[in-house]
């Protein structure tokens, strides 16, 4: 029996951006998911036969890694699935990590680079920063500039991401979760088709840019009414680049009525999830639940990545 545990992962700042190259930074959280792999005569999910299309996140890290018997897998999840808040990402850092440890051992790095080659191979376009959050755990930069102290790189046609470790304060992050999927691979593109052809969204993605090395700035103070105010700036840029929706925007608005400092759009939007931060997290966490499908209250996950034998 071999277990693995990997968190889930928050965008804290400049997601879309990332996937161009521009900075980002996000928290692997307190929901998590397992996965428990063992040998077995035929290979399954959660006692059903392996289906190509519902476990292909799992399908394609055994085409990868596993050239051995058949496999039983069992997944268990605190995260709600397509809400933003890296599912796939966490189950596929546990798949990857469990088979490499049944073979010979892992390495966070490694699990995070095969783990993007199968994000990257289900969805089409995406940038390294939801596996290397889930597989490093506590909070991490993405970027393409090239400074001192970067954990690992990652490099994909062309493109070469830069993983940076943050170190977050103690903190805690409302997550009001809608009741609408979030399907990251369309709105990826749909902002990718916006910035192909606009100035005005690259000069977005330029603004947005300055906002997520002001935000690394306020938080590493611990100014969290600062840093609430660039999630606010950041969450209209997303607006303005077409990744919200009125679902997205309710739920913002509820937050920021509760008290939170700032709220915005977490992940690729469209649906999906919202975060806000502010001093009393139980009251905006209350006025979330009013309005949405589910609302948590999350602290970084210290430890990312995690295997048993
Ligand atoms: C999704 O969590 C973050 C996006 O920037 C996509 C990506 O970076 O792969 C929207």
């Amino acid at each position: 029996m071999t277990v693995a545990i990997s968190p889930g992962k928050i965008i804290l700042l400049g997601e879309h951006g990332v996937v161009y190259g521009k900075p980002a930074l996000a928290m692997a959280i307190s929901l998590k998911v397992a996965a428990d792999i063992e040998i077995s005569s035929s290979y399954t999910v959660n006692s059903r036969p392996l289906d190509e299309k519902k476990h292909i996140y799992i399908k394609k890290a055994i085409e990868k890694l596993w050239d051995g018997e058949p496999l039983s897998i069992t997944t268990f999840s605190q995260i709600p699935s397509a809400s933003g808040l890296g599912s796939s990402a966490a189950i596929t850092t546990a798949i990857v990590a469990a088979l490499f440890a049944m073979k010979n051992g892992f390495s966070k790095e490694k699990v995070a680079k095969y783990s993007f080659e199968i994000e990257y191979d289900v969805q089409g376009m995406a940038s390294p920063i939801d596996t290397s959050t889930c597989s490093y755990g506590n909070a991490i930069m993405v970027w393409k500039k090239e400074k001192e102290g970067y954990i690992w790189k990652i490099s994909k046609n062309g493109s070469t991401w830069y993983i940076y470790p943050f170190e977050m304060p103690e903190i805690n992050i409302v997550i009001g979760v809608s009741n609408i999927k979030s399907k990251t691979p369309s709105i990826v593109k749909k902002v990718s088709k916006f910035v192909e052809h606009s100035s005005f969204a690259k000069d977005l993605l330029n603004e947005m840019e300055l906002l997520v090395m002001e935000g690394v700035k306020a938080l590493r103070q611990k100014d969290i009414v600062k840093f609430g105010e660039i999630m606010n700036q950041n969450h209209k840029i997303l607006y303005n680049i077409g990744a919200s929706s009125r679902e997205i925007e309710k739920l913002v608005a509820t937050a920021r009525k509760a008290g939170a400092y700032g709220a915005k759009i977490t992940g690729a939007g469209g649906g999906g999830s919202i975060i806000a931060i502010g001093d009393d997290c139980e009251r905006i966490m209350e006025a979330l639940k009013e309005k949405c499908k589910d609302a948590y209250i999350v602290t970084p996950d210290k430890e990312g990545v995690k295997v048993w034998k």
